[in-house]
């Protein structure tokens, strides 16, 4: 099975990622954190990848596909992937069908989280993940259960994104709407596309999301 999960910055893609892997047994892949992959291990690319990602601007396509393309080779999976942010433009959609074609796969659901933009605001600028395991909390929303210690991992250190400042979320949310929208139709005409509100608490977006899941990891 493979999900594509898009939505707006803050809309909760990891998050429910986290959760949709165990439930069905897929692998997550994020471009971000494919990117900030690049970026901490400082190759050639790092210092222009880590300035258009700071800006909140898309890093060119070609680049994420063949990070996307490397990713899916390196983790194959049998049970299939969840693709958290991932198309981002209508040609990295184009080219993710032609790359599943290859393979013999298609997409089997396109899963568009709403949430306003104040509320990716919010979201955004209280966030803060585990520095080991990746795990991510919010300063409202979900603090760790014992307060400093991970609950995934036990780690006590924690980081925040340097791009999880209200400036750029702002241009992430331009980006978003100018780039990533127009995918909507795209899956739409195919038949793909199911929408969920992503305002209430996780585990209630999670129960609508595995509603519209469990059909077809059950074919
Ligand atoms: P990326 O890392 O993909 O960031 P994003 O799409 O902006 O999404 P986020 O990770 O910020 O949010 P999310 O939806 O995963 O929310 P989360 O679950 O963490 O991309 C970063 C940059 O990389 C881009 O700007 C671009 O430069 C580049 N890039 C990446 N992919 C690319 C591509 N394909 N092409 C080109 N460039 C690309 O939740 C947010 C917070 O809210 C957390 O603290 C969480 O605990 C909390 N929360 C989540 N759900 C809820 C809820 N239901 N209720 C209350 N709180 C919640």
């Amino acid at each position: 099975m493979i999900i594509v999960l898009l939505g707006p910055p803050g809309a909760g893609k990891g998050a429910q990622a986290e959760m949709l892997e165990s439930r069905y047994g897929l692998v997550s892949l994020s471009t971000g954190d494919l990117l900030r992959d690049v970026v901490t291990k400082g190759g050639p690319q790092a210092d222009a990848v880590k300035a258009i990602m700071d800006a909140g601007d898309p890093v060119p396509d070609d680049m994420v596909l063949a990070l996307l393309q490397d990713a899916m080779a390196a983790q194959a999976n049998e049970a299939g992937f969840i693709l958290d942010g991932f198309p981002r433009t209508v040609p990295q959609a184009v080219e993710l069908d032609a790359l599943l074609t290859d393979a013999g796969q298609r997409v089997d659901a396109v899963v568009a989280i709403q949430v306003p933009d104040d509320v990716v605001v919010q979201r955004i600028s209280g966030r803060f993940a585990c520095a080991a395991c990746g795990a991510i909390y919010h300063d409202t929303f979900k603090q760790p259960l014992v307060p400093g210690v991970c609950d995934d991992c036990g780690c006590a250190d924690f980081e925040r994104r340097s791009d999880d400042n209200e400036e750029t979320v702002r241009n992430r949310l331009a980006a978003y709407r100018a780039k990533t929208e127009p995918i909507i139709p795209y899956y739409r005409d195919r038949g793909l596309l199911h929408s969920v509100d992503g305002t209430p608490a996780p585990d209630v977006v999670f129960a609508a999301t595995t509603a519209i899941l469990d059909p077809l990891a059950e074919r």
